[in-house]
């Protein structure tokens, strides 16, 4: 429609007043929602477009979302969720250009997703993105009411000045908040007292390895290393021996559970020739190898009792001989050793000799599980992105979300669990990011054991079935007692509940 000189120059005031006001909003702070609400609001006082929404692309759900809107209850704005290219708002965020809707009553398109509209005979619907360079990161849209008066072709334009202003400001509260957390980070690692290469620790709790390790690396004490699989105690063994004056000599580690008992003593003793059938040449072993450096007695509650009298000896006297030699050698070694298992258990079932312990536990450290130190958790992710996306020529970041859904899993198989784990996703991943949905079910679905009950009185099979029996009827309560819908949350094909409904008697008390 052509408008009149007079409402042109009204309008224009408008649009000068408005794009005034929402710069000054979005120049004023980083309270992002109030802003954007706040602008919102200006464009409906001043310019009267009404329930003007921003909804923007969230990655982990590779959805759209309304986040903010002005003239919606809450409720309408939960359920302003577009799939990309879904409706109106799906297409524009999708092609990344404006679209008018001149009568959404008479518009297939039009979703009304939100149920604001309730009669929608007079209303037009004007949607744009909010792009910035080429990244489209949303969408601005607004209802007008129907009327001849206006020209809805400049009404695109303004709202197009005022996307990008939207934009402009959601990038830079973006790079904001990236900055401010390398910044946290960056005194996070400031913050850290000791360090040891490669090995990563900002916890209170690995601070206090750390420390340890550095105190026992500048003397030539036997160290005992303690902590579950995967705790990092090969890694640090190897810290302490780079940290130590004999950095130059050579590190040997031998693994005690892999490795059979006769085999196991010619490997850490050596022999002479015809000591055994077989032996036809002579051949020294790792404490004669290691001479000068380091030796790292992985898994030592699986040395056998008759080899663990030998490494008393070797501790005590640093002397030896090679099976079937009489020469003594003499060795200049230290020894660290690591377990997994109580050793103090294994003393009182006499598997273990007290003596030994004594000799080992000189310099005990103690490394703390995964999931007693989470906030390390965000850092090892980022190294092993790093060495991950090195090794495999990629570019993968994770989104927050992921990283906290890793943060809160228990990690049984501790850090080595979560580097196999890192390396997956970063060999799987489609996308620059891994997101949530990218993590195996069973981290993302991971039961809480505290709230189940382990009862160690119960057999395996017994306590499976009454985890089964917990988690259906969870699952029926979740369900207002919908088997299709408890079948469906459990994975469970509506036979399969059906079944175990029975089996278990759950519907009984059910009216
Ligand atoms: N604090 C850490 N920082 C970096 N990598 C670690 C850390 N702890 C463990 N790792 C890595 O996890 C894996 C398992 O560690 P390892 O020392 O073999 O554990 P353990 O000997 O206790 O079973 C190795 O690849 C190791 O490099
Ligand atoms: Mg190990």
């Amino acid at each position: 429609m052509k408008e009149s000189s007079y409402v042109q120059l009204e309008r224009k005031t408008k649009e000068l007043t408005a794009l005034f006001e929402i710069s000054k909003i979005l120049n004023s702070s980083f309270e992002i929602k109030t802003n954007l609400y706040k602008a919102l609001r200006v464009l409906s006082d001043i310019l009267e477009m009404q329930r003007a929404t921003i909804t923007l692309y969230d990655p982990d759900t590779n959805t759209l979302q309304i986040v903010v809107a002005y003239g919606l209850t809450e409720e309408q704005i939960a359920r302003g969720k577009y799939k990309i290219g879904e409706g109106i708002v799906g297409r524009v965020f999708q092609i990344g250009e404006p679209m008018i809707v001149p009568n959404i009553g008479k518009e297939p398109l039009f979703l009304n997703r939100t149920g604001a509209r309730l009669q929608k005979d007079n209303i037009s619907f004007l949607c744009v993105p909010l792009k910035i360079e080429d990244e489209i990161m949303g969408v601005l849209s607004v209802d007008r009411i129907f009327s001849n008066e206006i020209d809805l072709k400049e009404d695109i334009r303004v709202l197009n000045i005022i996307a990008t202003l939207i934009a402009q400001y959601l990038k830079l509260y973006q790079l904001f908040s990236k900055v401010r957390t390398e910044k946290e980070e960056l005194t996070f690692e400031l913050k850290k007292k000791y360090s040891l290469q490669n090995v990563i620790g900002i916890s209170d709790k690995m601070q206090e390895v750390f420390k340890t390790a550095l105190k026992a690396a500048k003397t030539k004490a036997t160290i005992l290393l303690i902590g579950e699989s995967g705790t990092g105690k090969e890694l640090i063994a190897k810290a302490i021996h780079f940290e130590s004056d004999r950095s130059k000599g050579p590190f040997l580690a031998i693994n005690c559970a892999a490795i059979p008992e006769n085999l196991l003593e010619a490997e850490l003793f050596g022999y002479e020739k015809g000591a055994f059938t077989g032996a036809l040449v002579s051949k020294p072993g790792k404490f004669e190898l290691a001479n000068g450096g380091t030796i790292f007695l992985d898994e030592i509650g699986d040395l056998p009792l008759s080899l663990q009298a030998k490494l008393l000896r070797v501790i005590q006297d640093k002397t030896f001989e090679r099976i079937g030699g009489t020469k003594s050698i003499k060795v200049d070694i230290r020894i660290i050793a690591a377990t997994n298992k109580n050793l103090e258990e294994m003393i009182k079932n006499g598997t273990f000799r007290e003596d030994l312990y004594f000799r080992l536990n000189v310099i005990p450290i103690y490394l703390p599980p995964l999931r007693e130190r989470k906030e390390d958790i965000p850092l090892l992710i980022d190294h092993f992105l790093k060495k991950f996306n090195k090794e495999y020529g990629k570019n993968i970041s994770i989104t927050k979300s992921a990283m906290e859904k890793l943060m809160n899993y228990s990690w049984p198989g501790n850090v080595r669990e979560l580097e196999n784990t890192i390396e997956r996703l970063v060999i799987l991943a489609e996308g620059d990011k891994i997101t949530l949905k990218d993590l195996p079910f069973y981290i993302t679905q991971e039961v809480d054991i505290k709230t189940i009950g382990i009862n160690l009185k119960n057999s395996l099979p017994i306590q499976l079935k009454l985890l089964e029996k917990r988690a259906i009827e969870e699952a029926l309560k979740a369900c207002n007692y919908n088997q299709t819908k408890a079948a469906k949350l459990l994975g469970l094909t509506k036979r399969q509940i059906n079944y175990k409904i029975k089996k278990y008697a759950l519907i009984k008390n059910k009216k």
